[in-house]
């Protein structure tokens, strides 16, 4: 199973599509919009570096690989009107064999939080993930006290289904992968 070439997804305000080489501005000024972050999911970079060329280089380079493997899928969520990147969202880790599954990842800048953005942008996400990339399950690992996430998450007829012990993998220097 592969994306179709251009997969952009458009909903009234945002575009939901994979990245470009000529997105390291966009990119760019999204990782460096100050802000501190405001829960303890909202992540923000800890270094200029994390938002040089070289690193938009390894980031478009890991996505393409993801990609062509189809084993994940990571798309910009831009705001139509400005253009501006808000948010990423993933189709992570498909798995096709039995079950025609993927993990669902969501972030939206901060600064735009409480706008609606999240909600439309998953929206259009599960739309991609079901309809275009034929999955057939979607799931979204939420820690319980995220409850902007599950909130969000309801609101779209997402279904609370059990707690997952030791869920995810962390390295002694707390990174995920
Ligand atoms: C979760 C996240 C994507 C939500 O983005 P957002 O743009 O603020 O979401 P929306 O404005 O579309 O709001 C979504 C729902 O959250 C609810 N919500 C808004 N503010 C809330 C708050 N302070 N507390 C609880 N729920 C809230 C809204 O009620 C809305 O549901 P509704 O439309 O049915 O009313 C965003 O907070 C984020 O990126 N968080 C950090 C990363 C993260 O947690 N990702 C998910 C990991 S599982």
């Amino acid at each position: 199973m592969k994306l179709p070439k251009d997969p952009t997804k458009r909903t009234k305000r945002l575009e939901l599509r994979t990245f470009r080489v000529s997105d390291y501005g966009v990119w760019k000024e999204y990782k460096l919009r100050t802000q501190r972050a405001k829960n303890r999911w909202d992540r923000i970079i800890k270094k200029p570096s994390d938002a040089s060329l070289s690193a938009f280089r390894k980031f478009f380079k890991k996505l393409r690989s993801d990609e062509r493997r189809d084993f994940t899928y990571t798309f910009g969520v831009f705001l139509r009107d400005s253009g501006e990147l808000i948010g990423f969202i993933a189709i992570m880790e498909v798995y096709r064999s039995l079950s025609h599954s993927a993990y669902l990842g969501y972030r939206i800048d901060s600064a735009f939080w409480g706008n609606g953005y999240g909600k439309e942008a998953v929206k259009a996400a599960l739309k991609l993930g079901f309809c275009d990339l034929k999955l057939h399950r979607l799931e979204a690992g939420i820690e319980p006290q995220n409850e902007r996430s599950i909130a969000l998450a309801k609101s779209l007829g997402m279904r609370f289904e059990g707690r997952k012990k030791r869920a995810v993998f962390f390295a002694e220097n707390g990174a995920t992968f």
